[in-house]
């Protein structure tokens, strides 16, 4: 056990505590021990004897058996993610966040099962669902990320998951996740959410009711745009699932990345705080431009997600997007490659700038996309706002020129 496993300290301190188990960062041969879990790089475990050997349960989560199993690093960034999240039994870590939503779907869902899907989802957890899933003999149905307690009218019988992403991906729609679970658990249907945006500090999702919570570890927690892995969180009454199925398929992490991810989960609530003030300050001066439609950010008043965004939400993050008013995809080209502080480039979470052109009409089958003006999507960095602002700045005269 860990200090943050004491449920009286608030998130700031259990991130610098997490996983920080004496056993794991302390030999008393040395006579003390070290700040970080060292990287326990291993496949073959050895043991003493047979009698050992045949002593050392299968199912051992922080026990060393065999290197896929995980070793002291791997566990020590699983614990440190449960004790995140109120509620939690445990956490599985897979090589990326589409790793981890696929494996999460997998083990929740078999043939003849209908699923529920946001249709705001990231588009890789749409190509899932309408590939292998499809294959794997599971329907889904897209529905409108507005829904609310309107779900109720689309599940089935055999509907065992619904599976929410908020705020929606490109898009930033903010779900009413307290009246989807409500209805979720009067239906007896599972709930899978993709947290990723908001993390355990912004939204604790088990402790609104969420199953499982998914997150793409790639982006806030690692922070620095030079590792992968996806984590799932879950109830006691999923995990033996979770755990089966992430036995199963037999996917593993490296220890390195994991200590990667530690150190950025350290500095995640100081991180966070940075880039929720920069992205805001952005946003606002976006707002206020003529050559602006509309900023997409729940954290704005204005946002149609706000009112709930500010019910459910403690903070927001440094994700957001905005359309170029009367702009067309050349006047969004010649933005975009006017900025020199904003990278071109997927992902985000990173402490860089970065910034992507979107196009949700090409993905949507619920809903229909219909504003016509290019919208992009900005990953707020650590860098100082102003310095931001006047290179979109010179963005907009690029795109007026
Ligand atoms: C909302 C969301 N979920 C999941 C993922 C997938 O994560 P990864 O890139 O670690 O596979 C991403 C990646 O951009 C994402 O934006």
């Amino acid at each position: 056990m860990s200090k943050s496993d004491d449920d009286s300290l608030r998130p700031a301190t259990k991130l610098v505590q997490g996983g920080r188990r004496p056993e794991w960062t302390g030999d008393p041969r040395l006579g003390g021990g070290v700040v970080n879990p060292p990287v326990w790089r291993a496949s073959t475990i050895l043991y003493d004897s047979i009698a050992d050997l045949k002593a050392r349960g299968h199912a051992t989560h922080d026990k060393l058996y065999y290197g896929r199993r995980g070793t002291p690093t791997v566990w020590a960034l699983a614990d440190a993610l449960t004790e995140m999240e109120p509620g939690a039994e445990g956490t599985l870590l897979y090589p990326s966040g589409v790793a981890a939503n696929s494996a999460g779907m997998l083990a929740l869902l078999a043939p003849g099962d209908h699923l529920l899907m946001v249709d705001s989802a990231y588009e890789p957890t749409r190509a899932f669902c309408n590939g292998l899933l499809k294959r794997y003999g599971v329907d889904t149905t897209y529905y409108d990320p507005l829904v609310g307690a309107g779900i109720a009218e689309l599940i089935r019988p055999e509907t065992k998951l619904i599976f929410l992403e908020s705020p929606g991906s490109l898009t930033f729609e903010v779900q009413d996740i307290p009246a989807i679970v409500a209805v979720a658990r009067a239906r007896g249907v599972l709930t899978m959410l993709d947290n990723t945006w908001a993390t355990p500090l912004l939204f604790p999702a088990l402790a609104h009711g969420v199953d499982v919570t998914m997150m793409s570890l790639t982006k806030y927690v690692g922070g620095h745009s030079d590792a992968m892995m996806g984590s799932l969180t879950a109830t006691k009454a999923v995990w033996p699932r979770l755990r089966s199925a992430a036995y199963q398929l037999g996917q593993a992490v490296s220890p390195d990345d994991c200590a990667l991810m530690l150190r950025g989960l350290r500095t995640l609530d100081v991180r966070l705080a940075r880039h929720q003030a920069s992205a805001l300050a952005v946003a606002e001066w976006l707002a206020a431009r003529a050559d602006v439609g509309r900023v997409l950010h729940p954290a704005l008043a204005g946002d149609p997600g706000h009112t709930i965004w500010a019910r459910d939400f403690t903070g927001a993050s440094g994700l957001f997007g905005f359309t170029l008013k009367g702009s067309d995809e050349a006047g969004r080209t010649r933005f975009i490659e006017a900025l020199s502080h904003f990278g071109i480039g997927f992902s985000w979470g990173g402490y860089e700038s970065l910034v992507v052109p979107s196009n949700p009409a090409d993905i949507r089958t619920a809903t229909v996309w219909t504003d016509p003006d290019p919208l992009l999507r900005l990953s707020i960095g650590l860098e100082d706002p102003a310095d931001l602002i006047a290179d979109l700045e010179r963005g907009f005269a690029a795109m007026a020129a």
